[in-house]
């Protein structure tokens, strides 16, 4: 089954300005006052949540595991005027950038949780080892111990409009014994009330407990480790009912 990094055209049918706009917030939210100059983001996908960063100044680079995914991000930076230096590397080895270090070392996007627990470990000490002295190591996901404890199946999505095109989407949560979950994705593409086009995506995905991530951000040295809803703009509920959450650490 196909993944749908393979397809970034089809990742990127429900990108909007709104969305765009709101990671700008979320981004002037949680990095106010912290001196963050240059910002490395090593799952970034088509860019969606970091090229906003770009837009206000921040110099951003960026790797990820999808060369597809990276094509759309540079296009995306091109058209914007944006220099940003991309490699296609997986986040769990990054000497693809050694020798440099940054202010901010990211993973935006609920990326970690598509490997294995034991190999998102690993991934955060790739990423710590090119955090500056009193940077930060950020990273956002969705709440995973919510997913597993409410068990919900089925999502649908408003439909997108492109010309006289109508894009669905409706995701399929599989829930496995041993914790791993498959993210089903179906859209479906109509004209004049006819489907004339379906693509199909699977993803395999690791419940991240927040614990785990923070313990090992302690054992790595990392203090002020904040936990904020994603985006930051907005206010955090309990941890039981936030849906996205992001975490923030400054390393000393
Ligand atoms: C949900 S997308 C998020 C992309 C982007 N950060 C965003 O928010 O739009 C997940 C991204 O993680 C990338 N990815 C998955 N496994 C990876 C790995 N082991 N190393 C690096 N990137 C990976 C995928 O290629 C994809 O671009």
């Amino acid at each position: 089954m196909a993944s749908i990094y393979q397809k970034a055209d089809i990742y990127d049918l429900l990108e909007d300005r709104e969305h765009i706009e709101i990671y700008k917030k979320h981004w002037a939210a949680l990095l106010k006052d912290k001196g963050i100059h240059s910002f490395l983001d090593v799952s970034i996908g088509s860019g969606s949540v970091t090229l906003p960063l770009a837009e206000m100044r921040i110099e951003v680079s960026g790797s990820d595991l999808s060369e597809e995914m990276l094509e759309k991000c540079k296009g995306k930076a091109q058209n914007a005027g944006y220099n940003m230096n991309l490699k296609c590397s997986d986040f769990r080895d990054l000497s693809c950038w050694e020798g440099k270090e940054f202010d901010c070392v990211a993973s935006t996007g609920n990326s970690l949780p598509h490997v294995q627990n034991t190999d998102v470990l690993k991934a955060l000490e790739q990423m710590d080892s090119l955090v500056k002295d009193n940077g930060y190591l950020y990273l956002d996901m969705r709440n995973w111990e919510k997913i597993l404890h409410d068990r919900n199946r089925f999502f649908l999505y408003n439909p997108v409009f492109i010309g006289e095109d109508r894009v669905n989407l409706i995701q399929v949560w599989d829930y496995h014994a041993d914790d791993s979950m498959t993210f089903n994705l179906l859209y479906t593409f109509e004209k004049n009330n006819q489907i004339f086009q379906k693509e199909e995506f699977e993803e395999t995905y690791y419940p991240i407990k927040r614990g785990m991530i923070i313990d090992k951000l302690k054992s790595l040295g990392y203090t002020e480790i904040n936990i904020q809803c994603f985006p930051a703009c907005f206010s955090m509920p309990e941890f039981e009912r936030v849906e996205w959450y992001c975490i923030m650490a400054k390393k000393h």
